[in-house]
């Protein structure tokens, strides 16, 4: 990979919730690094911090959220020395977000047609660009087309709660689309949605990566999802990064044992129907206190004394993979184990 390929950079970044209780520690230091045209998927179960991370990239963090480490380079820019004004400029045009429930993100006193006409015309001014009204009704119309709304001219004129819950979310596609940003982030997309309409979501989105060779990350509870229209995995546990690779290395080749318990408790799209789901033992982690060493560590099977009081290296399971610490390829986890083998002489784990 060159620096060309690379559109979002994220090295070690770190984000706590200042509450009157203490620090929460949602993401604890993440790296990762997406080309252009990639699309990567973000697995963890609830609370491991893939809604907080996508955020900070974003930079939509509310109080008493900061991000208090690392850094978020974007087509070579740093997004975290943006001022807002700024950052306005680059959301929903080079980079814009699919939130988890669309109710919220919707505004429920305007029509369909008027929120898609704002948010085009809102930044094509940014960019000192005036788009008239008919052009910009012309494009929402389109939009809404291509996420496959049928009658979209009535669609225009109608408010969000006039619409099912799987119209709502092709229109937030379509607005998170309208500018053609570089990037996507896809918060559950599909979550809210019965099972036929989230194939088609997906199907739907998988289309226009194609057709526009845009970037996704897409956050998802669901290896099945990830395994549909992914090219890269980042598996998250208790705010860090445990594993990453390519979909096969994560579904094929599963090294930490989060990842393979993630695989043994979830439905596969391969899996025969009615075989028995096997859940991860134990409850997630506090991330107000959290333990010096592995975040999985009081849940792992496999857990030594080490993972309870140091945090593993990364390291990579790739042996063409000279590379040390971060880089932004390859097959990589976080976990002493790898080390047992040659260590366990030593006394050291
Ligand atoms: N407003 C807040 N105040 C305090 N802590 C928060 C707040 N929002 C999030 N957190 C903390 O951040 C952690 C990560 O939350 P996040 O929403 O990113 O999880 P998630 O992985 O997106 O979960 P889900 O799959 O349920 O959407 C939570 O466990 C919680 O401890
Ligand atoms: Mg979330």
């Amino acid at each position: 990979m060159t620096t060309d390929d690379l559109l979002l950079e994220v090295n070690d970044l770190k984000v706590s919730f200042f509450t009157p209780v203490g620090e929460v520690k949602a993401v604890g230091g993440i790296s990762y690094a997406l080309n252009y045209g990639e699309v990567m998927g973000i697995v963890g179960e609830s609370g491991s911090g893939k809604s907080v991370e996508a955020y900070s990239v974003m930079r939509l963090l509310e109080f008493p959220g900061r991000i208090v480490g690392g850094s978020v380079r974007f087509e070579g820019h740093d997004l975290l020395a943006y001022s807002q004004r700024e950052m306005e400029k680059i959301r929903g045009n080079r980079m814009s977000m699919i939130f988890q429930n669309p109710m919220e993100s919707l505004n429920p006193v305007y029509t369909i047609g008027n929120q898609l006409i704002d948010v085009l015309r809102g930044h094509a001014k940014d960019n000192g660009v005036e788009v008239t009204q008919q052009a910009a009704a012309d494009k929402a119309l389109e939009m809404l087309r291509l996420v496959g709304i049928t009658n979209p001219e009535r669609r225009m004129t109608q408010h969000p709660h006039e619409l099912s819950g799987g119209m709502r979310q092709r229109v937030m596609i379509a607005m998170g689309l309208i500018c053609e940003p570089q990037l996507l982030i896809a918060d559950e997309p599909t979550t809210a949605l019965d099972v036929t309409i989230q194939a088609q979501i997906l199907e739907l989105m998988k289309s226009i990566q194609q057709k526009t060779g845009m970037a996704i990350i897409f956050i998802t509870h669901n290896l099945a999802v990830i395994a549909e229209i992914c090219d890269t995995v980042v598996v998250m546990y208790g705010g860090h990064i445990v594993e990453q690779g390519t979909v096969e290395d994560i579904f094929y080749h599963p090294a930490h044992p989060y990842t393979k318990g993630l695989l043994r408790s979830m439905p596969r799209l391969d899996e025969q129907k009615g075989e028995r789901l096997i859940p991860i033992e134990g409850t997630p982690i506090n991330m107000l206190e959290p333990n010096p060493g592995c975040p999985f560590a009081p849940r792992c099977e496999q857990c030594m004394k080490i993972c309870v009081n140091r945090s593993p290296p990364k390291m990579s399971l790739d042996p063409s993979d000279d590379s040390k610490g971060f880089s932004a390829g390859g097959h990589r986890i976080a976990c002493w184990l790898p080390f047992k083998a040659f260590s366990s002489a030593g006394g050291l784990l």
